[in-house]
């Protein structure tokens, strides 16, 4: 699937400029860790150390806006010990790594539910958002307690909410209520396990991303494999539902 080629046909002559917005859908740490005879928290473990190199490698491409889903709405409905292993993690993850993003200048964003987040770990989060707020080498957006659906009810409820009258209701207005607002809509969507479907992340910002998926599960998905997903970017032809840029 990483491998799908466009055989027998030309690359391009328009290639799209590089991405500016990325969005990974971390997929396959159970897996990767069940393939090896070892628990899927410990896949999960590999899962969140990957993460500091990828974004490294990411912001040394020139991508400005990198999203990473790390848990769905859907995710709660895993066993207890799963879940409560992954957010022990992810909160360790927060922990670890806030000091050496910052150093590299990383802006940290959330998007996802805040309510249903742990105290410490909703603080830990509000933390690094403040501390990192003026940093511009890359923004990294962690969608954590994420799901595309409710994002969506809750931005039309705010909507309702603010007084908004329905000719006010437009695409415009309904982004700019979202958790993304601010952000522009990802032009690359990688997923990475194998899956090929989106599993509830960022339906309404993905109408005309680019698709890229690979076999290889999560902790293993290093620089190279983010070079090869830029590189299949490149081959790639954007159209908006308008014509090849030749025939315009
Ligand atoms: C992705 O890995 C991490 C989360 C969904 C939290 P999975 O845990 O879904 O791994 P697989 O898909 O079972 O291999
Ligand atoms: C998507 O992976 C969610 C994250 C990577 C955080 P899942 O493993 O939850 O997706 P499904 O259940 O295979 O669709
Ligand atoms: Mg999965």
């Amino acid at each position: 699937m990483a491998t799908q080629t466009r055989a027998g046909r030309k690359p391009y002559d328009h290639a799209p400029p590089p991405p500016t917005h990325v969005a990974v859908i971390m997929d396959g740490n159970g897996r990767w860790a069940e393939n090896r005879g070892l628990q899927r928290l410990e896949g999960h473990r590999a899962g969140t150390r990957n993460i500091r190199r990828v974004i490294q490698a990411f912001a040394e491409h020139g991508v400005e806006y990198l999203t990473l889903y790390a848990f769905s709405t859907e995710n709660w409905s895993r066993p207890p010990d799963e879940v409560d292993g992954l957010w022990r993690l992810l909160a360790e993850a927060v922990d670890r790594e806030v000091q050496d993003l910052h150093a590299n200048g990383v802006r940290l964003l959330h998007i996802g539910r805040k309510d249903r987040l742990a105290r410490p770990l909703r603080e830990a989060i509000e933390n690094a958002i403040a501390l990192t707020k003026d940093n511009r080498r890359i923004t990294l957006c962690v969608a954590l307690d994420y799901g595309g659906r409710v994002e969506i009810v809750d931005a039309v409820r705010r909507m309702l909410a603010a007084g908004i009258k329905p000719d006010d209701v437009t695409e415009q207005a309904i982004a700019a209520h979202l958790d993304t607002a601010g952000i522009p809509d990802p032009d690359l969507i990688i997923r990475t396990g194998g899956e090929m479907r989106l599993s509830n992340f960022l339906l309404w910002q993905t109408a005309y991303s680019e698709y890229y998926a690979t076999d290889t599960g999560w902790p293993d998905f290093s620089e190279v494999e983010v070079q090869q997903a830029l590189a299949a970017y490149a081959q790639r032809q954007r159209r908006f539902g308008g014509l090849d840029p030749s025939r315009r």
